[in-house]
């Protein structure tokens, strides 16, 4: 339905897709357990530790040096070019400056590809569970998902191409992909990139890629990227974040890459959304990518280390079963007898003092699961397992 005036409401009139955007309901089980201390808050996905004192040095350098002020809408060149020597030399596959947009962290990045893919109407077709966000920027637009759920077994998640394919009709514009993915660990493999972009390449598709995990990874060096397979000018997107990688979730900075074409687009975009991202916080990016790998390296061991805990743990539970985690920080998990994931999340917190997210805020497939975010000290998963164990392995 697209919108008309009738569809306002005339004592709020704002528009019909905004009234019905659902609420975060990640957000909703942390509104209620965030004033209470003494719940261990595993509902959000970030790292436990703070931002490392070398990046906020850069940082507090380009305050003190005058860096105050507005910057390119595409982002300063410095982090421009830093970012297009990252990932070339990380994909062995040349990326040019002129591809990169710098963003207010991934999510500036999906509204803005939101803004300039979708029309009212237009449908997008999602690998999920994923986090929403994203498909919450499409609905702001006007445009309809439809959900594909991934099919999980005991050694991971796994796609079926041909139901991603046969969800996509004539009013599908582009495809969604979050791989490392978010919730449930999942890593799409190079062979089934290269389906999804021929397919795409075919039906003159767009391939979204969220890739803000591709640095956390535990069976392999690097998970795939479509950077690799895709050509200057193909129709992909592929959205990045500092959040994760560099434990800047406070900062707020990412970047997408894009096919040559679409950068002024996005540049005129940016302008209206947020202008640039923040000075400090970009020359802060500059220092997190040159002298940042010790750092991502020595957090994805923490995390491994989290990742068994939980899996050897979590997963031995009598009531818990778990497609053991490949990559990102979470744990996907289903509890026997749990029907309801929201008020079984609910529940859990009031009585185990533990907030973990229902599987119901990651779209279809998503609905008996519930995330726990292992990012976090051994101390603090311990005392986490400790208290969930009486619940969960009865
Ligand atoms: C899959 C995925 N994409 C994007 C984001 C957003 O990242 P940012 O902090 O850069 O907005 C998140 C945050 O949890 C995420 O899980």
């Amino acid at each position: 339905m697209s919108e008309n005036c009738s569809d306002r409401d005339p004592a709020l009139p704002i528009r019909r897709q905004v009234v019905e955007l659902g609420n975060s309901l990640i957000r909703e089980i942390a509104h209620e357990g965030m004033s209470n201390p003494d719940i261990i808050p595993l509902w959000f996905g970030e790292p436990d530790l703070p931002t490392p004192d070398f990046i906020i040095a850069a940082s507090d350098s380009a305050l003190r040096s005058g860096k105050t002020f507005y910057t390119p809408n595409l982002g300063i060149p410095e982090l421009r070019e830093t970012l297009s020597s990252y990932m070339s030399g990380l994909y062995e596959h040349d990326i040019s400056l002129e591809r990169i947009v710098v963003t207010a962290a991934a999510m500036n990045g999906m509204m803005m590809t939101a803004e300039a893919l979708i029309d009212p109407g237009d449908n997008m077709v999602a690998a999920t569970p994923v986090w929403p966000n994203f498909l919450r920027c499409v609905e702001i637009m006007d445009g309809q998902i439809s959900m594909v759920p991934l099919i999980a077994n005991p050694s991971g998640w796994q796609l079926d191409l041909d139901h991603l394919f046969d969800a996509c009709d004539a009013r599908t514009r582009a495809i969604y992909i979050n791989s490392p993915n978010n919730p449930t660990g999942w890593v799409m493999d190079r062979k089934q990139q290269q389906q999804v972009l021929d397919f795409c390449r075919q039906r003159g598709l767009w391939v979204v890629s969220d890739e803000v995990y591709a640095r956390i990874i535990y069976d392999q060096s690097l998970a795939p990227s479509f950077l690799e397979i895709a050509e200057p000018d193909d129709l992909v997107i592929v959205i990045n974040s500092f959040s994760k990688s560099w434990a800047m979730t406070g900062w707020r900075l990412g970047w997408i890459t894009c096919p040559r074409g679409l950068t002024p687009v996005i540049e005129k975009l940016n302008e209206y959304n947020v202008a640039s991202p923040s000075a400090p916080a970009q020359y802060a990016g500059v220092t997190a990518v040159r002298d940042g790998e010790n750092f991502v390296h020595t957090m994805v061991e923490r995390y491994r280390i989290a990742r068994d805990t939980i899996h050897q743990r979590l997963g031995s539970m009598a009531r818990v079963s778990m497609p053991k985690p490949h990559a990102a920080f979470y744990a996907f998990f289903t509890v026997d007898g749990m029907d309801d994931s929201l008020n079984f999340a609910k529940w859990t917190m009031r009585k185990t003092k533990v907030g973990l997210a229902p599987g119901l805020a990651f779209g279809a497939g998503g609905e008996n699961y519930l995330r726990i975010c292992y990012a976090k000290s051994p101390e603090v998963l311990g005392a986490a397992l400790d208290r969930l164990a009486p619940v969960l392995d009865a």
